[in-house]
């Protein structure tokens, strides 16, 4: 079922800071910061050779992240997305194993368009898990 890992997600505070470091420091290729609004977070994704980095700031109320900022105020590693050939699949043999799939269940539009669907952190050894369609 799992296929390659499509990003790693770090929640910031100061995600202008943080994308700084990453292109003049490591010298990476960093997107410009877009606004989701519909996701409630500001997101600037890094592209290494064989994975991103997908740099989370809060927008607006209600963030997504606020509270796991507020219980890590440094910033923190918050999901890691591995890429599924098909996602309606995977949350079906997910649930049949007795894991549990956030939210209703079905797979909505990530940061990339794609339909992704998170798993609950205490079925992955307090990981935060997304799947995306591949
Ligand atoms: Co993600």
């Amino acid at each position: 079922m799992i296929g390659r890992l499509n990003h790693v997600a770090i929640a910031v505070r100061d995600i202008g800071k943080a994308a700084a470091v990453y292109r003049d420091v490591f010298g990476a290729k960093v997107s410009a910061a877009v606004a989701l609004p519909d996701h409630g977070v500001t997101t600037v994704f890094v592209t290494l050779p064989n994975a991103k980095i997908e740099l989370l700031q809060p927008l607006g109320e209600g963030s997504p992240i606020a509270k796991f900022l507020e219980r890590n105020p440094d910033g923190g590693m918050h999901h890691v997305c591995y890429e599924v050939d098909d996602i309606g699949a995977a949350g079906d043999a997910l649930r049949a194993a007795g894991l549990r799939v956030l939210g209703d269940g079905a797979p909505k539009p990530g940061a990339h368009g794609k339909p992704v669907l998170f798993l609950h952190p205490k079925d992955f050894s307090g990981t935060l898990v997304e799947l995306e369609q591949a």
